[in-house]
């Protein structure tokens, strides 16, 4: 094939001096185990590839075929993208959110599409962005990518927008939610799903007080309009509504499937996993189980019907979110072949169900935990628990879970946890304030995990992550009128933006910054609100007043209690800050592993190895080895008996071998790989792709490198 195109290639490239590559006339098939399409490999996400040049008699020879610089990365920026390969043009996503295609064989560039604006250009503007979307109809060929609050149609040939797309090639995600645009706040980290002409999808949303909804929305991928919502958060006379109590005047937001969906391309289904409604961590204002927040969800692709749904947190007051899109999955079960839907959890439980009716294949039960002794708030009196396969992560934690390398680690935790309690898992949220294992990091990810359809085996790396996690009580008023604007700003401040960047502007440094005496002129500081940046959420529902308020109250922040004599006050629970138990090193504070790796036979529910994942070098010197770290980023399993996973603090990309769990070969990366890797072959040769673009959310710098191995050429 490649052949032939360099042949149609060369003399075009003569002409006019850039490498265009030419129509492709096949319509790809878009779900096996040979080519890299889609996000995650499949539409069933099993990041699983049947090539086997590169095994594990060979890989020990892996070398880089070809690397390039994007060249746009900045402080704090991240690359989680994992590109997609579609007749040798390899498509990504840089850590500025420009959309790069390449030759998937050498990496010389085809074209670039840039979304940024110029103020964005100009102040270091990234995002968080795991991919974009591939559709093609005869000699359509489009792809979809999105920052901002836009999704654009772009020619997979050229790189321009596709002008009869929405509107002039970009859909505004505002719309069609059954509310004011201007009040809408949601961008998508995670690529659009495509089924037939249909473009479904869910969004991330800010998950303060003020959130947008987190629907699920599907759309015409020729001409951008709209076609069905599914409302995660259900509307009167809907399914589901019941199992609110619904307080007049609140609006409620979150729900969101921000990891993506996945689709069953027979049935015509598409599925998704929703996150915690908002506000993330005191209910009182939404009681009840709140479906279909923090649900494992299956509609119609065609029209957005429900078929089931699966609830894996009840009232979560955690963040507990459920972070990959649901993982599909061909098993035998007691000799018998079974279609199920695998989700993977922060609290590292994985729910195995039947595919067709959401029931569980393995027991779920329904397990008493604590109340909350925060006023108005009423923890849910029990929660799921699957039976099997065992949770892959410890979940809970007291005393002799202190940091045990050395007396100074386990002096040093003791420390940075006095005053806190510890407890079980599902330990509500508390003024006191308590050691969350596993944290709001999981667990699981939102990378998801490789399966094996030849032998059920899940192979599934998970953080061991903890957090310091209290609640403070905020007066906020139940009406803003009259109030000055620096007031409302604070008010604003304490709803919206607290829970991460601290009551106290203190940030949680590295990842969030901290706010106060911030030097930024207030165009910038108003820009970043608006637009988000990184793993910042968008506020771009906020009046210019409320803006100016905010940014006063950012330039002066005064802990002086507001004046509520005469007005209706309420008082809220919020989070003091996205504290990690972690000391400035980033080792945690809890004793190891901290990243780790599982095969998971599926048919049986059971364990079948596990390995530490990663290591931190300060420790290595110290002859503290194989502690595992805090790892983002998928694994890609092969039919060569590989898995090939990054993810970790030590920034180096792993494989493993599936059956032991021994490392075969390591490489060490410019930057962290903190993105799931891609697995192709061009003309017989297969390569293996990781982004390596570092970032604050496992520790490292932040870069802009892609990396693209394979064996040496004879
Ligand atoms: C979900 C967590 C989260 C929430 C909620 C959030 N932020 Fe942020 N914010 C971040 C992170 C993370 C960054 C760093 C982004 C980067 O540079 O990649 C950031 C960066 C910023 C910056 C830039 C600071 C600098 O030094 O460059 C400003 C200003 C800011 N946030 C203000 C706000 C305001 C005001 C709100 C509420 C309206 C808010 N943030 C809500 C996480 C959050």
């Amino acid at each position: 094939m490649t052949a032939r195109y360099l042949f149609l290639c060369l003399p075009l490239l003569l002409l006019v001096g850039c490498s265009q590559k030419p129509e492709s006339k096949s319509v790809k098939q878009l779900d096996n185990y040979r080519d890299w399409a889609i996000y995650r490999g499949d539409q069933k996400a099993n990041q699983f590839s049947e090539l086997d040049q590169i095994n594990a008699s060979n890989v020990a020879r892996l070398e880089p075929a070809w690397m390039i610089n994007t060249g746009d990365a900045s402080r704090g920026s991240a690359m989680q993208t994992n590109p997609i390969i579609i007749d040798d043009v390899f498509y990504m996503v840089t850590p500025a959110g420009r959309v790069l295609a390449l030759d998937g064989a050498t990496g010389e560039q085809y074209w670039e599409f840039d979304p940024r604006t110029p103020e964005q250009k100009n102040s270091g503007y990234s995002v968080i962005n795991r991919g974009v979307a591939y559709w093609a109809d005869g000699d359509e060929q489009r792809i979809f990518h999105s920052t901002g609050s836009s999704l654009y149609a772009i020619d997979a040939q050229t790189g321009k927008l596709v002008g009869t797309f929405a509107e002039s090639g970009a859909l505004d995600l505002r719309k069609n939610l059954g509310m004011d645009p201007e009040f809408v706040s949601c961008k998508m980290t995670s690529p659009v799903a495509v089924f037939e002409d249909y473009l479904i999808l869910g969004t991330s949303v800010s998950e303060g007080f003020g959130a947008s909804p987190g629907h699920i929305r599907a759309y015409s991928a020729r001409t951008g309009e709209f076609r069905w919502i599914f409302h995660t958060i259900p509307k009167k006379g809907e399914f589901g509504h019941d199992t609110w109590e619904w307080v007049e005047g609140e609006s409620y937001g979150g729900a969101n499937a921000w990891g993506g969906l996945t689709i069953d391309e027979k049935r015509g289904w598409v599925f998704g996993a929703t996150g915690s409604p908002t506000y993330d961590f005191y209910g009182a204002n939404r009681k009840g189980k709140g479906l279909f927040g923090n649900c494992v969800l299956a509609l119609d692709a065609r029209t957005g019907e429900r078929q089931w749904h699966f609830q894996t947190v009840h009232h979560d007051i955690w963040d507990m979110d459920n972070p990959p899109a649901p993982i599909l999955v061909e098993l035998e079960i007691d000799n018998e072949p079974r279609e199920a839907v695998v989700q993977m959890t922060k609290m590292g439980h994985l729910f195995v169900l039947d595919r067709g009716t959401g029931e569980p294949i393995f027991p779920v039960e329904e397990r008493p935990v604590a109340a909350s002794d925060i006023p108005g708030e009423e923890a849910w009196p029990t929660q799921p628990f699957p039976v099997k396969p065992p949770p892959l992560v410890r979940q809970g934690f007291a005393e002799d879970d202190f940091n045990d390398t050395t007396p100074e680690a386990y002096a040093a935790a003791a420390k940075m946890a006095e005053g806190y309690s510890g407890g079980p898992i599902f330990t509500p949220p508390s003024l006191r304030g308590h050691v969350i294992v596993p944290g709001m990091s999981g667990g699981m990810e939102w990378h998801g995990a490789s399966f094996d359809p030849s032998n059920g085996m899940l192979y599934v790396n998970v953080n061991e992550s903890s957090n310091l996690m209290r609640l403070s009580p905020v007066t906020t008023l139940v009406d803003d009128e009259g109030l000055s604007e620096y007031d409302k700003g604070k008010l604003l401040y304490q709803l919206n933006c607290s829970a991460c960047h601290g009551l106290q502007l203190q940030g949680a440094p590295p990842v969030v910054p901290a706010l106060a005496l911030t030097d930024k002129p207030d165009g910038e500081l108003i820009n970043t609100i608006e637009e988000g940046r990184g793993a910042m959420p968008s506020f771009n529902n906020f009046s210019n007043e409320e803006l100016s308020g905010i940014v006063s109250y950012l330039r002066n922040p005064s802990e002086e209690p507001l004046d509520v004599s005469g007005r209706e006050t309420r008082t809220v629970y919020l989070l003091q800050g996205y504290n990690r138990f972690e000391d400035e090193n980033w080792i945690p504070g809890t004793k190891p592993p901290w990243g780790s790796l599982a095969a998971v036979d599926l048919n049986a529910g059971t364990i079948m190895w596990t390995t530490t994942l990663g290591e931190y070098p300060e420790l290595v010197k110290r002859g503290i080895r194989n502690t595992g770290t805090r790892n983002f980023g998928g694994s890609v399993a092969t039919a060569g008996g590989l898995i090939f996973v990054a993810a970790t603090f030590d920034e180096k990309l792993r494989a493993f071998d599936t059956a032991t769990g021994k490392i075969l070969w390591e490489y060490q990366l410019p930057y962290g790989g903190y993105a799931t890797p891609s697995v192709y072959a061009i003309d017989g040769r297969q390569y293996v792709a990781i982004c390596s673009g570092g970032g604050p959310k496992v520790g490292t710098p932040s870069g802009d490198a892609v990396l693209v191995f394979a064996l040496p050429e004879e």
